[in-house]
């Protein structure tokens, strides 16, 4: 209803703009030009025509005149002068004599003119002088007998007669004006109106596909499409074109981020969706406290909702978390000095189960990762997961605080939610991010709700994965799934009458680090951990910073640690291998076997090389971790699939000496941008094992060299950028959607 309003006053601007620009032109070029020349060209006309009258008077009284006053014939003299001025122009007559002496002159003859030669004052180039009772016309003849001039007679003419005259002109030419004026801006508006209807007809066209901009004709004929095809494919290229200038030319920080939201998007709200909070209350001996959870997608949405404000929407998990909440469930963070809105959403036991633990953790997350775990799927999980999508959907629409604003929904907890929020908020821009990876179509097809999480995905504005593989794999799938039309050159998908725009968007981290030049230096650190540990000065460490989750590839580092060893017992004894394990989803079956298993290959190969692997199976907060990471010679990331992996980047955070090697498995994302890494597979035991040797012994300069190339990678491309790039195509589709509206196209235009 609105846009229609919007759209109906928006094209009335246009057309009376173009009414009304024309006959102000028309208006103002009659007041300042037409008018005067009008004026000025009628004197002209009209002196000319009383010189000639006055000089047809002067010689027809010169003869009897000139006689009469050399008679000085007074009587005679008046009464001819006065019978010569019954001509209704001809106001005065009067003669003078050779000493500029008036000698006869007619009963109205103006005082003010006298026969001085200077005299009549102030004639202009057409003799006229204004006087107070109007402006007259003098002419002054000389006056001869027998060859001699013996005086001159002086013509005085009325010449109000003109001023009536030219205000008569004046009006007619004003009138004339005005309506050439009001025709000339009604055939503009015509005009108008039928090329403005031709364009847009044309842009809806083209971009239906059906052709280019015909006026006044049906859609283009088949042998304009390659043109057609032509343009669209340029359309994209600038496209493409403006999104890499974009992305090469920005510096990305918080502040730029802050900047594109106020310029882009201004004034709309964001809102994040995720399932783990940022921050969780717990209770503890010493009272409440606050823990930042070990998950990647908490690690990088929070820098980003810092620089953003707005609203956080997240189950509240943490045995505090009620306590520390307003009547409306919201809690200010961080805590020390807060910086957006967390609200937090209650599940109950029975609500985790199957939302979370059962059908997200059970069905979705091995269904997504390569590493062997059969996804097990129960109707009962399935119906709580979709009953959880709807409870934050109305979570999202509660906290909106426009009907546009832009919702960030993060991970696979969260599939039907982009439709959900869809419907009741048509306008709001949903950005959808997927954390891990996506699978190939066959594996995904074993999903029993496999139609319905696609379409509920599909509600999404944008659909962003890491890696460009990702993306394929998603619009492979929905292709084989869903009756939907795919553009694979734009990476959209257009289905239930809205578009998707399906894009990559690597994950990274905050830059600056956060404890960037607050922190002691490396060796420090190093000196210290060591003496935590027992461990003597010189003694070589290894590090991996995990969820103790079967995806992480924990098993198979710690082979290969003992393989590394097997083959150089050299360093048996002179290096440790410390494994920090976050608890994670303990509750599942697979997820507390797994435990046992790493449990009970740390306990063998610790009786083989005693002290070779240092299991640290609980909870760290994210500034210990960064003790580890700086105390390190090499940092292990061997993941059997995994989306992005930030562990690898905040190692390379961590690492301001510029030393310390990352060995990267080849199936986590980051290898894709960490090249200096030594990639792995992490399945092939002694390779992983020959690259962790490689690194222990790895010359300075070499890891100085690579250090510093990847440093200056997750510099450039930090988690700002990452967020900016999404909010930028946000703003883009959002500007289309205008557009579109405008012109009252489909939501074909958001591609
Ligand atoms: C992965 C997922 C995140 C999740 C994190 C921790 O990184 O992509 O969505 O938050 O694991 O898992 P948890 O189940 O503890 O939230």
């Amino acid at each position: 209803m609105n846009h229609h309003r919007s759209k109906f006053s928006f094209r009335s601007l246009h057309l009376s703009l173009r009414f009304v620009i024309p006959l102000a032109i028309a208006l103002a070029l009659l007041a300042y030009a037409v008018v005067p020349l009008v004026d000025r060209l009628a004197l002209k006309w009209f002196s000319r025509d009383l010189d000639i009258r006055s000089s047809l008077v002067s010689s027809t009284l010169q003869d009897p005149l000139a006689e009469l006053v050399v008679l000085k014939e007074r009587t005679r003299i008046t009464a001819l002068l006065q019978k010569a001025t019954q001509d209704e122009r001809l106001l005065a007559l009067g003669v003078c004599d050779n000493d500029s002496k008036l000698l006869y002159r007619t009963s109205a003859f103006p005082k003010q003119i006298s026969c001085s030669p200077e005299q009549p004052v102030a004639t202009t180039n057409d003799h006229m002088i204004k006087l107070p009772q109007g402006p007259v016309h003098v002419v002054r003849t000389p006056l001869h007998f027998e060859n001699a001039e013996i005086g001159s007679l002086v013509l005085v003419h009325d010449m109000s007669f003109v001023e009536r005259r030219s205000a008569d002109t004046r009006k007619y030419v004003i009138i004339l004006f005005v309506v050439l004026g009001v025709v000339i801006s009604l055939i503009t508006v015509f005009v108008a109106h039928l090329s403005w209807r031709g364009w847009m007809e044309g842009v809806r066209a083209m971009m239906r596909g059906e052709g280019i901009l015909r006026p006044f004709s049906k859609p283009t004929s088949e042998e304009l499409q390659p043109l057609v095809v032509e343009m669209r494919a340029m359309m994209r290229n600038l496209e493409a074109e403006r999104r890499h200038a974009d992305d090469m030319t920005t510096v990305w920080n918080p502040a730029a981020l802050r900047r594109l939201l106020n310029k882009q998007l201004a004034g709309d709200q964001v809102l994040v969706v995720s399932n783990r909070e940022p921050y969780i209350h717990v209770k503890a001996d010493q009272g409440t406290v606050v823990h930042r959870p070990a998950s990647g997608l908490v690690t990088a949405v929070e820098p980003v909702m810092r620089a953003c404000s707005g609203t956080w929407i997240a189950h509240g998990s943490g045995s505090a978390d009620r306590e520390t909440v307003d009547r409306d469930d919201r809690v200010g963070v961080p805590p020390q000095k807060p910086e957006y809105n967390l609200r937090r959403i209650w599940l109950t036991a029975e609500e985790e189960q199957g939302y979370y633990y059962g059908f997200a953790n059970e069905g979705f997350w091995p269904l997504c990762h390569n590493a062997h775990v059969r996804p097990i799927f129960r109707s009962s999980d399935w119906q709580q997961y979709r009953k959880i999508n709807q409870r934050f959907a109305d979570a999202v629409v509660k906290e909106a605080r426009t009907d546009d604003p832009v919702v960030l929904v993060q991970d696979y907890h969260f599939a039907l939610l982009p439709k959900m929020i869809r419907q009741r908020l048509p306008k709001a821009t949903i950005i959808t991010f997927w954390h891990i990876p996506w699978p190939n179509p066959e594996s995904f097809g074993i999903c029993p709700w496999r139609e319905e999480l696609l379409q509920g995905m599909l509600g999404s504005t944008i659909l962003g994965f890491h890696t460009p593989f990702h993306c394929k794999n998603f619009l492979e799938t929905v292709d084989r799934y869903l009756e939907t039309r795919i553009e694979h050159e734009s990476s959209t998908i257009f289905h239930g009458g809205q578009l998707t725009m399906v894009e990559n968007y690597p994950i990274s981290i905050q830059w600056p680090p956060e404890w960037q030049g607050t922190l002691p230096p490396v060796e420090q650190t190093r000196a210290e951990i060591l003496a935590e540990l027992g461990l003597p000065d010189d003694h070589l460490l290894g590090i991996g910073v995990d969820r103790m989750d079967y995806t992480k590839g924990i098993l198979e580092r710690f082979s290969a640690v003992e393989r590394m060893l097997e083959q150089h017992p050299e360093l048996v004894g002179r290096f440790s291998f410390i494994q920090i394990a976050a608890p994670s989803r303990s509750v599942l079956e697979e997820y507390h076997a797994f435990e046992q298993r790493v449990h009970r290959l740390t306990e063998r190969i610790n009786q083989r090389f005693p002290g070779a692997v240092i299991l640290k199976a609980e909870h760290h907060e994210p500034d210990q971790v960064n003790r580890y990471y700086r105390a390190s010679d090499v940092c292990m990331v061997t993941s059997l699939h995994d989306g992005m992996n930030l562990v690898a980047k905040e190692f390379v955070a961590a690492r301001d000496d510029e030393r310390g090697v990352l060995v990267l498995s080849q199936f986590t994302g980051a290898a894709n941008e960490l090249h200096e890494a030594l990639v792995v597979n992490p399945y092939h035991v002694e390779q992983t094992a020959e690259a962790l040797y490689q690194g222990l012994t790895m010359p300075e300069y070499e890891q100085r060299e690579r250090m510093r190339s990847m440093r200056a990678l997750v510099q450039d491309f930090n988690v700002y950028r990452w967020a900016g790039r999404m909010l930028l195509d946000a703003a883009r589709v959002r500007q289309r959607e205008k557009l579109a509206a405008r012109i009252g196209t489909s939501p074909v235009f958001r591609g």
